[in-house]
């Protein structure tokens, strides 16, 4: 079994016998860039792994605007909330590269968790660092100006999808400038200016898609 996967919450407490029918259990499938898996308000009834690629997930305001709530990876899970708090879909997940899912039905899931408490607590502590995560980000919202949103942001992206090369911390982010600005919940002539900026400073190198972060350092610091 592909290694990430094997990480991820919903296989990491079982033993390799038990992970093993687990991944048999799901369903395999395949997103290019851009295609949505489903939409906010949609009903549910699978969750879902990240293989391979990226995800976006994100909500659209009333009047159109686009916010993401976040970037998922391989090894992270959503489409929770539905299961548990039984609704209507919260987000829009969109592939942001050709991505590889695997998805798992609820009745499975609820048949998983309840002859396995080792299951239920691994996806407890993936909620709970979730809820974490997205207090952080409300309390930049109230109390970060942009550019130290954008440095948050950045070291986020790059303890997920950082691989160290020569120079620095080489982030394939493979998101759009529009993007990265839904995700630090400010304008794209606002976050340019910071990332220019930060590339100005030699924090940073902007290539297409990616960014090399250069001081770790000081851009920790700018995001406190
Ligand atoms: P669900 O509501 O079924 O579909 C959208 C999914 O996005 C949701 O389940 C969660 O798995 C995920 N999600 C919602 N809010 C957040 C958030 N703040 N951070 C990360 N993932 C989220």
């Amino acid at each position: 079994m592909d290694d990430m996967i094997r990480k991820a919450p919903l296989f990491s407490a079982l033993d390799d016998e038990a992970a093993g029918a687990l991944r048999r259990s799901m369903a395999e499938i395949n997103l290019g860039r851009g295609q949505v898996l489903f939409r906010e308000g949609d009903a549910g009834d699978k969750l879902y792994v990240v293989a391979d690629g990226k995800v976006k997930l994100g909500r659209t305001s009333s009047d159109g605007r686009e916010n993401l709530l976040a970037i998922l990876g391989p090894g992270e899970m959503f489409g929770e909330l539905s299961l548990f708090d039984p609704g209507p879909r919260t987000a829009t997940a969109t592939a942001v590269t050709d991505t590889q899912i695997f998805a798992l039905g609820h009745t499975e899931l609820t048949t998983w968790v309840s002859g396995r408490p080792e299951v239920a607590l691994s996806l407890l502590k993936q909620i709970s660092s979730r809820l974490r995560r997205t207090n952080e980000v409300i309390g930049d919202l109230v109390f970060s100006d942009v550019p130290g949103r954008v440095a948050k942001a950045l070291l986020d992206l790059s303890s997920r999808f950082g691989v160290q090369s020569d120079d620095g911390v080489h982030v394939g982010h493979d998101l759009t400038q529009e993007e990265l600005a839904q995700l630090v919940g400010a304008s794209r002539e606002t976050v340019n200016k910071a990332l220019a900026d930060f590339a100005g400073r030699g924090w940073i190198r902007l290539e297409a898609r990616a960014v090399v972060l250069l001081d770790l350092e000081r851009l920790s610091r700018r995001a406190r």
